[in-house]
């Protein structure tokens, strides 16, 4: 193809602007950087954050207890030394943040106010503006990157392509606001582009939460790890938008209950932790219920009461605007997508396996999440690993690239934007067969219909082709995943299995015939004596 095209020289190209890529990108000064998004500075899944973030910094608390109950939400999968860096490395990350004018909640004697949460034994969850967490830390940030020398923002700009040159990364294809497609050189690209909420009919992520960080990671080679395990907020409020808005699990903390239409406990009769019990136990038993043909509601009457548009300004602002008082009604609720625990697999300084490229955020998976994420854990990590990977940009020397412009692109979309009926039926499709619950006939189901839609898309890279490539990864990595554990659930194997115990790596083949990943056989003998699980299943093309 033989488009003209300009090249835009930095030492760092970050692509996306939440917690992590902000961090990183603000820490990577005095380099030139590249900040490009999709949306603009103030977005993303970390705006919209409103339980807040964990950190051991009350009296009775401390990082190995907090390193602790991560290890143990996370269904034996979490890094106990990447555990370690996070909880130990995040009581600086706050100390920072605060010093730079972050505000967190504080109590009467201006101490700060910690929260409780699902899986926590301590209470340790900072705060803002009661259930405005993320909008704070955003805030904070992206005052500091808009004042910053050496920092070019690229707003309104879709990252289509990395450019990889003799086995490293040499730049980043990049199409912006004008319709023109530029290439960003550089020798070092952070994807920091968020999760895949959007993949889900339900689910509690922005519009723009597509998974296109993936597919980007994947297309050029990048190992991946953990794509099946993707977590579901039990309580999203049940009402008719898109994405649903987050009843916070705050709300449980302070003692909230989850009944059914009859005013049954239901929860807390299958559950010792009751309402706080781990977050994938909570979101299925709600799954369930309503599967039974029940409703199922939270009420906040009893511990929250007149204190609600106060103590949770957001939350009730959403639920006025349904038309519900929460100070007055339970609130229905259903489960819906919210986080990816896996994803572009990187090492503590959030290095991937391509040279030249590090992930931090959502996007990444570090291994502190495991199976199943501990409440309050991701905007610590996108703290820790965001300053992680910017000192390694500041200490690594980068190779010069050239990122050679007349290269042959690849097609230009008409419009990267997702919607439309393919989108629809992606996101239908991967709730119906790869959402709470799976089995290997529905995943099959999927994986087929998915291929067709694949090389159905219309040319170009886009936030719909983001989704589909996002759909056959965490399917195929699903069904792959012959066991339950954590957030992955299988109905045909409802129990944790002791050789499946281990990080489930991949890379992918992405042509347009389809996305087919490749698994790696565990490297770790199995504990057990079982046999272990193939290296790489046929996926259907
Ligand atoms: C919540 O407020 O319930 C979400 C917090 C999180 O997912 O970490």
């Amino acid at each position: 193809m033989s488009e003209a095209i300009e090249r835009l020289v930095a030492d760092v190209v970050v692509v996306g602007t939440g917690v992590a890529g902000m961090t990183a990108a603000l820490g990577a000064a005095p380099l030139a950087v590249h900040l490009v998004t999709k949306t603009d500075l103030e977005s993303g899944s970390s705006l919209w954050a409103q339980g807040g973030v964990a950190v051991a910094l009350g009296h009775e608390d401390s990082p190995e207890l907090h390193a602790a109950d991560t290890v143990a939400a996370g269904a034996g999968l979490v890094d106990p030394e990447v555990a370690d860096i996070v909880t130990r490395d995040g009581v600086l990350a706050i100390r920072r943040l605060i010093e730079i004018g972050a505000e967190f909640d504080r109590g009467v004697r201006g101490e700060l106010a910690f929260g409780r949460e699902a899986a926590h034994s301590r209470r340790r969850i900072l705060h803002a503006g009661g259930d405005a967490t993320g909008a704070e830390l955003v805030r904070t940030l992206a005052l500091r990157v808009r004042a910053a020398a050496g920092l070019t923002i690229f707003d309104r700009s879709f990252a289509e392509q990395l450019v990889v040159e003799q086995g490293r990364i040499a730049g980043v294809l990049v199409r912006h606001p004008d319709g023109r497609r530029r290439l960003h050189v550089a020798p070092r690209v952070v994807l920091a582009t968020g999760g895949l909420g959007q993949l889900y009919r339900y689910t509690t992520n922005p519009r723009e939460a597509t998974g296109d960080g993936l597919l980007l990671a994947a297309a050029a080679g990048a190992r991946l790890v953990d794509v099946e395990f993707v977590q579901f907020h039990p309580t999203a409020l049940a009402v008719a938008r898109d994405p649903l808005p987050l009843l916070t699990e705050a709300l449980r903390g302070e003692g909230s209950v989850l009944v059914d239409e009859g005013g049954e406990r239901f929860v807390a009769a299958e559950h010792p932790d009751g309402e706080l019990a781990p977050r994938d136990v909570v979101a299925r038993s709600i799954w369930r219920h309503l599967a039974d043909g029940h409703r199922a509601f939270l009420d906040t009457r009893q511990a929250i009461g007149e204190r609600f548009p106060e103590r949770f300004p957001q939350v009730f602002a959403a639920c006025r605007e349904a038309g519900i008082d929460p100070r007055r009604e339970p609130l229905p609720v259903v489960p819906a997508a919210h986080f990816m625990m896996g994803g572009v697999a990187v090492d503590d300084s959030g290095g991937a396996s391509l040279p030249g490229l590090w992930a931090c955020g959502e996007v990444s998976s570090t291994g502190a999440h495991g199976a199943n994420r501990l409440a309050s854990n991701s905007l610590l990590e996108a703290l820790v690993f965001g300053a992680r990977v910017a000192a390694e940009l500041r200490s690594t020397p980068a190779p010069a690239v050239s990122a050679d412009a007349s290269l042959p692109l690849p097609p230009a979309a008409d419009d990267w934007r997702g919607g439309g009926e393919l989108h629809r039926e992606v996101r239908d499709l991967a709730w119906a067969s790869l959402g709470l619950v799976r089995d290997a006939y529905g995943l099959s189901g999927a994986l087929a219909r998915l291929a067709t839609l694949w090389r159905e898309l219309p040319a170009g890279a886009s936030e719909t082709r983001s989704l589909v490539a996002a759909a056959l990864l965490v399917g195929a990595a699903a069904r792959h995943r012959e066991e339950s554990r954590g957030a992955h659930f299988r109905s045909d194997f409802p129990a944790p299995r002791e050789a499946w115990r281990f990080r489930q790596f991949l890379t992918a083949s992405v042509d347009a015939d389809g996305v087919v990943p490749h698994f790696e056989t565990p490297a770790a003998p199995l504990a057990d004596g079982a046999p272990p699980p193939a290296a790489s299943p046929e996926v259907p093309r």
